[in-house]
């Protein structure tokens, strides 16, 4: 009877577990493979706005929308007061328009889905990049071109510092009138992205 029973624990049961343990932590491991490097991640937004038609056609500048790009760590994305200095006249009779109009009417936030994502333990600062004259293209594509905006760039820890490791190369795209700026190698050492 133990013979069997310690027969029964090593030949099924230990095998079951395992696979149910090594299935397990796979099928998460894959589940929060989006959040933490979500390349190609386009969520559904709750207005069909265009980066194309406003940042492309209309050549809105990134900043008149995205203001504290350069003055903070996290770019905003603009309130529904934003959208109105144009959408009080503009279209205002279009579906997705009066569905803007009613967001600000009611002092409701849009609830814009986030697409680019790092993990909370790693820290990113949009400022210290972007007043370095690093252009938005060279981290998120090219969204002027975009309707919808995807994430087109791998945001593992080994590309943030593979562009650290050798700027020079990895940068592609100055922001116009900062060309001359002198930009250093970044940071290595863990305790500046790992606070
Ligand atoms: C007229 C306002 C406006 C302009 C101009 C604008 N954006 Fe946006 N941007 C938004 C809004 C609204 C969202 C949120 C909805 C969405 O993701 O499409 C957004 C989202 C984004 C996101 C995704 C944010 C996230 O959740 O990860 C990026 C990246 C971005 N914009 C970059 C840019 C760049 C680069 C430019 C200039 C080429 C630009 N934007 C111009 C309004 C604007
Ligand atoms: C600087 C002015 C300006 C700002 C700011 C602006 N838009 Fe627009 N938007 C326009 C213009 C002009 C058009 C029409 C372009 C065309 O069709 O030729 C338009 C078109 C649109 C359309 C398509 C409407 C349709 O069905 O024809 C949507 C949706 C839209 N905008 C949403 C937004 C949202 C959301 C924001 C804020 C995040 C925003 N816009 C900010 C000028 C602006
Ligand atoms: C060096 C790479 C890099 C550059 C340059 C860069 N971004 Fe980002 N962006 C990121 C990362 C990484 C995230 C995710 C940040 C997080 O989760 O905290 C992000 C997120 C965003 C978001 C979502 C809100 C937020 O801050 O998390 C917006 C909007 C955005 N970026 C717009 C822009 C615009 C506009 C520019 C250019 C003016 C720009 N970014 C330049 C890497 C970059
Ligand atoms: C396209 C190139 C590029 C990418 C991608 C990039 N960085 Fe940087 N980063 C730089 C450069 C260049 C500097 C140093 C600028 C200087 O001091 O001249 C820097 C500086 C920093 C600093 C030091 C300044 C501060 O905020 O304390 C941190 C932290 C940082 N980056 C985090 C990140 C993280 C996290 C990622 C990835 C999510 C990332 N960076 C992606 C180019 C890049
Ligand atoms: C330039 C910024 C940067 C530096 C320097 C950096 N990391 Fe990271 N690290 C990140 C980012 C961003 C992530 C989240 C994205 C990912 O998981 O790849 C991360 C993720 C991690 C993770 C989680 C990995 C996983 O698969 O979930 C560990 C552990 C880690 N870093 C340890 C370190 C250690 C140890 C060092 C120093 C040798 C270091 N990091 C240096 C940016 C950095």
């Amino acid at each position: 009877m133990k013979n069997f029973l310690l027969d029964y624990n090593l030949k099924v049961r230990l095998p079951v577990l395992i696979f149910v343990v090594l299935t397990v932590f796979a099928v998460t491991y894959y589940a929060s493979y989006a959040e933490r490097n979500g390349v190609g991640y386009t969520p559904a937004q709750p207005i069909l706005y265009s980066h194309k038609l406003h940042a492309g056609d209309l050549k809105i500048d990134c900043r008149y929308c995205h203001s504290d790009v350069d003055k903070s760590r996290h770019a905003n994305v603009p309130s529904a007061k934003v959208c109105m200095n144009c959408h009080s006249i503009a279209r205002k009779d279009k579906p997705e328009i009066i569905k803007l109009t009613d967001y600000y009417t009611r002092g409701v936030p849009i609830e814009w889905k986030r697409v680019h994502k790092v993990p909370d333990f790693a820290y990113f600062n949009h400022s210290v990049h972007v007043n370095k004259g690093i252009d938005c293209s060279n981290c998120h594509g090219n969204v002027a071109e975009m309707e919808v905006v995807e994430q087109v760039k791998d945001f593992s820890m080994r590309a943030c510092i593979d562009c650290h490791r050798n700027p020079a190369v990895n940068i592609k795209n100055i922001i116009p009138g900062k060309e001359n700026l002198q930009i250093n190698t970044g940071p290595q050492n863990c305790s500046a992205c790992h606070r």
